[in-house]
């Protein structure tokens, strides 16, 4: 850790911070990144996504006939490769321009800024003016995708509480219902929402349904960062119990009635 606080410093541009500024883009370089090469593996792999009855919510919804359990088989017999990779991008184009993430990822990954009050590495700054980072204006229209997902995902977690017709509760499904409150968490937290719930308004008078929804996102958004990163770890964990349990390494502790 030492070397990693001596390689910042050497690399970084003159400032006045001698706290451990640096740890916290460390540490999302090393959470974000491990949950990337994760998900990119599991996403392409396209085996062990299920075990009856849970889906893993990356490969949720299942659209492919050569799903092993499919949601809505709109894509036919040709499709050869992982059911994820039809689905993928929407999740990801969610998370990738969220507004929180942004400027997790800047600061972590490009140094721009690292931290407050420590230059950005480099020397011209663009801000988000230009491609491809113009891109990012897109969140808004990954929220409402985002938000359709979640239907399917709600749709998972019932069956997942079904046992040959039988209720009952596995770690599992309690793992997936988890996963999907905080994802619901996560879009309702959204900075995006806030502004389509509550904008194009001068005034909230006569208003008071879209007061209300305003004010809860708002109060929602103000632990944005918390649904993030949750949701992050909770959607990789879900994913890997299931693998677990498809590969036979662990067993579901269950109770059936
Ligand atoms: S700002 Fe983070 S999901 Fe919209």
């Amino acid at each position: 850790m030492v070397a990693t606080a001596t390689a910042v410093k050497v690399r970084s541009r003159p400032h006045e911070r001698s706290d451990l500024w640096w740890v916290e883009p460390v540490v999302i370089v090393m959470v974000l990144g491990a949950f990337v090469l994760y998900s990119v593996y599991a996403g392409v792999v396209g085996t062990n996504y299920y075990y009856e009855p849970y889906l893993s919510p990356l490969y949720s919804p299942c659209l492919s006939a050569n799903c092993v359990h499919p949601t809505l088989p709109l894509i036919g017999t040709y499709w050869n490769l992982s059911p994820a990779i039809l689905i993928v991008a929407f999740p990801l184009a969610f998370r990738v321009t969220c507004y929180y993430y942004r400027r997790s990822y800047y600061r972590a990954f490009f140094w721009s800024p690292p931290a407050c009050a420590v230059p950005d590495a480099r020397t011209g700054y663009a801000g988000e003016t230009r491609f491809p980072f113009l891109i990012q204006n897109l969140h808004r229209y990954a929220l409402i995708f985002a938000t359709a997902l979640l239907i399917f995902l709600w749709w998972d977690v019932l069956l997942a509480f079904n046992f040959n017709g039988r209720f009952g509760i596995g770690l599992g499904s309690i793992l997936m219902l988890a996963n999907v409150i905080l994802l619901s968490g996560y879009s309702a937290s959204c900075h995006s929402l806030r502004y389509l719930v509550g904008g194009y308004l001068d005034s909230f008078h006569g208003k008071s349904l879209r007061f209300r929804l305003w004010s809860l996102a708002n109060r929602l958004n103000a632990r944005h960062a918390r649904w993030a990163w949750t949701s992050l770890i909770v959607v990789g964990s879900t994913d890997l119990y299931i693998r677990l349990l498809s590969m036979g390494v662990l067993t579901d502790p269950r109770i059936v009635f």
